[in-house]
């Protein structure tokens, strides 16, 4: 049995309900959405709170399961933490013990994040190997090589990272791919290293520009963000700060792929348009009218969708995360589409499910060809990954009839009350206990 399914099996036995998703398709959505502060921003700018000795106030932060295994994380290496609503506070002073354990690592992967600060702080770390996930092996080779080469000591055993430098010394770092995480856990690494480091293929993604500003706040000294070449400058120390976490904008795609979907009028508030320009320059191909203003993005859907291919690339292309939303969208477009996708090497783990939906969809490698349809017909469904999961709301709310979607604690962990904020604009969906 699969190990997600063991997974499943004991959560049933534990007697955890498995929340469900009911939707009744075909409503046109409408109305205004407010979008909430970015999963994968929070996630780094958490966990530099342990660079620092003192209060760190981190304020828009969304309510997720991620965020929750991230605090039971930070406070297990013995950081105090201290939440009220979107506000946490987090002081990194009390960071006493190096190790990230397996039980908390599995749980969410980008715990791997601490191990930069680790080392940068204790000297030392010892973390779990993040294992695969439904959408690849995704290896973490480029993070302990950009370890390495700041001068630790990296060894593999049991199932865990073992690091340790006396002290780090700035380097010259080429990224092989330009890592979103490695990225951010190579700068949370070097901003306290002895000299310069260069960190070259760099990520460029809205996310990292995020902590890196926020490093750059405490005091760390950083050059080229936003570019492939990034130049960090070590420092002795940095000083806790008050930050407020971006918008989402994977959220934010989501919810217009939602209105270009069921042909509604949305408008997305607290939104940051400037990190949708790929996003919202295909939407638009596909006949939906756009309009944009400082935070807020309006929405309104075409009567007929045109078929658009799109291939994900890093960063300011177009995003691996809103893959599997505008698949469905062309599912139900009019004519042939192509998708490919360049990030991972199985992200089409939602085909199976839209298919059963009645999607025609053909995959080879990893190119998807997609065959649009007049419309998609509700049935059960399972969710696999977080986008995954997305994506069978959206294909719920389109399609004629009943959609029910299973083990959507994938969802949990990502989009906060989705449910609730789709039943906001009109739409007729429910989270059922089972
Ligand atoms: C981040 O994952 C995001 N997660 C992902 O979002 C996102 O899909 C991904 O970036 C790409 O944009 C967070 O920020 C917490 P990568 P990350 O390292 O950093 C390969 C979501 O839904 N690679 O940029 O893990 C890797 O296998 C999640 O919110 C190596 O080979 O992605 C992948 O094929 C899903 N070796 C490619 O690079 C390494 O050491 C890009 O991965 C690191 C990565």
């Amino acid at each position: 049995m699969p190990h997600h399914e063991t997974g499943e099996a004991l959560f049933c036995l534990r007697g955890v309900y498995m929340d469900q998703i009911v939707i009744q398709g075909g409503r046109v959505l409408k109305g205004e959405v407010r979008i909430s502060g970015a999963k994968n921003a929070a996630l780094p700018i958490l966990i530099s709170s342990l660079l620092a000795d003192g209060w760190n106030t981190y304020s828009n932060v969304p309510d997720l399961k991620d965020i929750q295994s991230t605090k039971l994380l930070l406070s297990s290496l013995g950081a105090s933490i201290k939440s009220d609503g979107d506000i946490i506070k987090i002081n990194g002073g009390g960071m006493c013990n190096h190790e990230a354990s397996y039980d908390l690592v599995r749980k969410m992967r980008a715990s791997i994040l601490v191990l930069g600060p680790l080392v940068a702080r204790l000297k030392k770390a010892r973390v779990s190997l993040p294992g695969g996930c439904a959408i690849g092996a995704r290896p973490i080779n480029l993070h302990l090589k950009g370890l390495a080469r700041l001068g630790a000591s990296i060894e593999l055993k049991h199932g865990y990272v073992e690091a340790y430098a006396d002290h780090l010394t700035g380097n010259e770092i080429y990224l092989d791919i330009p890592t979103v995480t490695g990225t951010e856990n190579l700068m949370m690494a070097a901003v306290l290293a002895r000299g310069a480091t260069v960190l070259r293929n760099a990520a460029r993604e809205p996310e990292v520009v995020a902590l890196a500003d926020v490093l750059i706040k405490m005091g760390a000294k950083i050059k080229g963000v936003g570019t492939s070449v990034i130049t960090i400058e070590g420092v002795s120390s940095l000083k806790p700060v008050s930050v407020s976490i971006m918008p989402d904008r994977i959220e934010a795609g989501t919810f217009m792929v939602s209105a270009a979907l069921t042909g509604g009028d949305v408008t997305l508030l607290n939104c940051e348009p400037d990190h949708l320009k790929a996003v919202i320059h295909k939407l638009r191909l596909t006949g939906a009218r756009i309009t944009v203003e400082d935070k807020l993005i309006r929405i309104v859907g075409a009567d007929e969708i045109a078929s658009v291919d799109i291939k994900t690339q890093p960063y300011p292309g177009f995003p691996t995360d809103m893959q599997a939303q505008f698949m469905v969208l062309m599912s139900v477009a009019r004519g042939f589409s192509i998708i490919s996708e360049t990030i991972f090497e199985n992200r089409f783990i939602h085909v199976s499910e839209l298919k059963r939906m009645g999607a025609d969809i053909k995959i080879t490698g990893n190119t998807a060809m997609i065959t649009g349809k007049p419309a998609l017909s509700g049935a059960p469904v399972m969710a696999t990954d977080l986008r995954a999961s997305a994506s069978l709301i959206l294909a719920g709310l389109s399609a004629v009839g009943t959609t029910e979607i299973n083990r959507v604690y994938h969802l949990d962990r990502g989009y906060e009350t989705i449910e609730k904020k789709f039943a906001k604009l009109g739409a007729a969906i429910k989270r059922v206990k089972i």
